[in-house]
């Protein structure tokens, strides 16, 4: 309930928030989407896969939602964007560069047209 992390990333209202720093109060009504809601063929799924990006998991829901989020507005990133854009979310097993290639990879399939 820190926002410390980034694990609990989620897309409320087609913004990226801590779902943990959302009261439910706040959340009634808007649209929520989650890890959950994605095909496994899906662009970001795929790369995440394709780069190894994960160790054991905990942080990967998160970090895919804030990758979306990413893109979103950052169709076309540097690594260093992915970097920047990314420092909200922590992953303890030090997957980084997986995430980063993969978030690469995810802007490069769509053809920097993201969201
Ligand atoms: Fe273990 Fe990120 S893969 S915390």
């Amino acid at each position: 309930d820190r926002g410390t992390c980034g694990a609990c990333t989620v897309m409320m209202g087609g913004k990226v928030v801590y779902s943990c720093t959302v009261l439910a109060v706040d959340a009634q009504g808007k649209d929520i989407q989650t890890l959950e809601g994605f095909a496994p063929t899906d662009p970001m799924v795929q790369a995440f896969v394709n780069n190894d990006a994960q160790q054991c998991g905990y942080c990967t829901p998160g970090f895919v939602m804030a990758s979306k989020g990413f893109l979103a507005k950052h169709p076309k990133p540097t690594l260093e964007d992915v970097k920047e854009g990314l420092g909200g979310n922590l992953c303890r097993c030090g997957t980084y560069m997986g995430i980063r290639k993969a978030v690469l990879e995810a802007a490069n399939r769509s053809g920097g047209r993201n969201g």
